[in-house]
Formats: C-alpha cells, sequence, structure tokens
C-alpha cells in the first residue's frame, strides 16, 4: 500500500482568481506515489469540533522538490480555514488516496473534460501523457474557469466553455466534447467535475464507442473504505443488476459504464 501520513508544512498559499486558491506543501512522503487523479485527505490544524478530513485532487507534484500542489475553491468553514493558513504552518496529509485514471492507450487521442476545480484532477494526467492532451474546461462564467495558461504551458489544445458565453464556446462543455469526438473518435476520455456533467459526459462518450474514465465528486468521511459514507451505485451481473462500492477506495475513478445514476 503506497498510502502515506505526514506533517506536511505549507509552502505558499494564495488566491488564484474569485473563490479559487492554490496551495503548496512540503510532502516528501507522499509525492513520490501519486498517479493522476488521486487525492489528499487533509485534516486542519487547531480547527476544534471539525475532526472530519477535507478530499482535495492533487493537482501537481514535484518529484524533485517534494512539492504538492492543492487547488480549492472556498465553499464553507474548511476551505475557509484553508486559505486563512499562512507558509510554515503544517497541515496532516493522508494520501495518496483513491485509484486514479489510467493511462490512454498509444495511438489514442487523450481528451480531458472539466469542470470547475475538477481541472486540478485532470492537470497531471496531461502532465504524464506522452502525447500532448486535448483539454475542454466548461464553468457556469468566466471566474470558474481555471489553469487554462498551465495546460497550454505543456502544450495542450484548450477550448473552454462557459454557460453564460463569457469567456470561449457559450454552452456545454458537452458540446464541445461531441465536436472533439466528431474529429477523431479514437480517442481516450478521462472527466472530473460535477457529477451531473460527468453523466452528460459518458453519455456522449457511449454514443461514440468510448467508455470514458469519470472521477466522481462524493462527500468524504474517512476516506480509507471504513465507514461507507462515500458509496455510489455501481452495474453488476447480481441478480439487483447494482451494488454500492465506496468512492473512496474503490473510486474516485470509474468507468462510464460502471456507474448506475438512478
Ligand atoms: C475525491 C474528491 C476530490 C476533491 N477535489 C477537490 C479539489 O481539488 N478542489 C476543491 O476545491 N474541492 C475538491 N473536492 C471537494 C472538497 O472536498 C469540498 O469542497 C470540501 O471538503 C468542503 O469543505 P468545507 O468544510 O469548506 O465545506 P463544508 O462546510 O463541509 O460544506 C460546504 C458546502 O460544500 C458542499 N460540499 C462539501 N463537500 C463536497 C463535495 N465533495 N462535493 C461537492 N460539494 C461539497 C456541502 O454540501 C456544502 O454545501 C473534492 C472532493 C472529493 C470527494
Ligand atoms: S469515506 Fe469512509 S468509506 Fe469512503
Amino acid at each position: 500500500m503506497s498510502r502515506r501520513q505526514e506533517q506536511a508544512a505549507i509552502r505558499a498559499n494564495g488566491r488564484l482568481q474569485g473563490e479559487y486558491f492554490r496551495v503548496d506543501f512540503d510532502a516528501p512522503g507522499i509525492v513520490p506515489h501519486v498517479r493522476p487523479g488521486q487525492f489528499v485527505h487533509l485534516q486542519l490544524p487547531a480547527f476544534e469540533h471539525r475532526v472530519l478530513r477535507r478530499p482535495f485532487s492533487i493537482f501537481d507534484v514535484d518529484l524533485a522538490t517534494g512539492r504538492l500542489s492543492v487547488v480549492y475553491k472556498v465553499v464553507g468553514e474548511g476551505t475557509q480555514r484553508l486559505s486563512s493558513l499562512d507558509a510554515g504552518v503544517c497541515v496532516d496529509l493522508m494520501g495518496p488516496l483513491g485509484n486514479g485514471y489510467s493511462d490512454a492507450p498509444s495511438g489514442n487521442r487523450p481528451v480531458l473534460v472539466a469542470g470547475g476545480y475538477g481541472c486540478a484532477a485532470t492537470y497531471l494526467f496531461a502532465k504524464r501523457s506522452p502525447v500532448p492532451c486535448t483539454v475542454l474546461i466548461g464553468g457556469r462564467t468566466e471566474g470558474d474557469v481555471l489553469l487554462t495558461d498551465a495546460y497550454e504551458a505543456l502544450g495542450c489544445d484548450v477550448r473552454v466553455s462557459t454557460d453564460d458565453g463569457s469567456l470561449g464556446h457559450k454552452g456545454l462543455v458537452t458540446e464541445l466534447l461531441e465536436a472533439v469526438l466528431v474529429e477523431e473518435s479514437n480517442s481516450t476520455v478521462v472527466a472530473c467535475g460535477p457529477n451531473p456533467m460527468l453523466r452528460a459526459v459518458g453519455m456522449v462518450c457511449e454514443t461514440h464507442g468510448i467508455d470514458a474514465q469519470l472521477s466522481l465528486d462524493h462527500v468524504m468521511c474517512c476516506g480509507v473504505g471504513a465507514c461507507f459514507a462515500c458509496v455510489v451505485k455501481i452495474k453488476t451481473d447480481n441478480e439487483d443488476g447494482w451494488e454500492y462500492i465506496r468512492t473512496c477506495k474503490d473510486g474516485p475513478v470509474f468507468r462510464a459504464s460502471q456507474v448506475n445514476w438512478d
């Protein structure tokens, strides 16, 4: 098992844009074991009466220096508290957790589809891909579109959509996906974002004969498979046709064909 727990000092913590922040940790024990799509479970220091850890996708790692980076949106008390922590403060990190994405078969074009902070979960896949990826980033508005520069610096073909048309294509990111798959159906699709977006990505891919890899978002407690707070329905061959499995341990990445959305 590659899971580690360490007191990780914050190197830098600051706002990217709007409610989105990036934090860099010193985590040399975790970093060498990280695969794209995995996450860390973070315990905030001196956060009284809030004992539960918070899960965050691992955005980036630097093997040479032991840096581990997370991109997060402030949505509640925990992320608000995280945004207030200064460099030098230690945070208890557990990770890497979850299964992560599988590599694209050689000859396939990798297409990454991300919504909101989901673009943090797919970045390492692009960074480690032997061929440049096509990256489709969707947001409600311009302020929800992140990391385009970071993907472009990797040589990715980045295309953007917003619901209100304030940046890029006006409409859904799945409309961009449809256009890309019409151009080139021999693609591996990797996605992270809100669950309705993931469901739509799975359906578009299915019409092109592609079984997308979806990183599901689910509220978690233990993060290591012990409490069953994070179960999702997965299709099976048993008489019910489905069973519950744990997002934290058996996921968060699932094949679209596995997920029972009912
Ligand atoms: C595998 C995984 C990876 C994640 N990666 C990232 C990431 O890279 N960046 C990032 O910003 N967030 C990420 N999240 C979501 C993040 O864990 C939550 O936003 C965070 O725990 C909220 O903590 P809080 O104390 O600020 O909010 P809380 O006070 O706990 O909740 C505030 C609001 O946020 C909602 N919320 C809480 N958890 C989630 C969740 N998992 N998904 C959607 N809504 C939630 C609550 O329902 C509530 O409405 C990830 C979640 C999972 C399961
Ligand atoms: S969060 Fe406890 S089993 Fe997944």
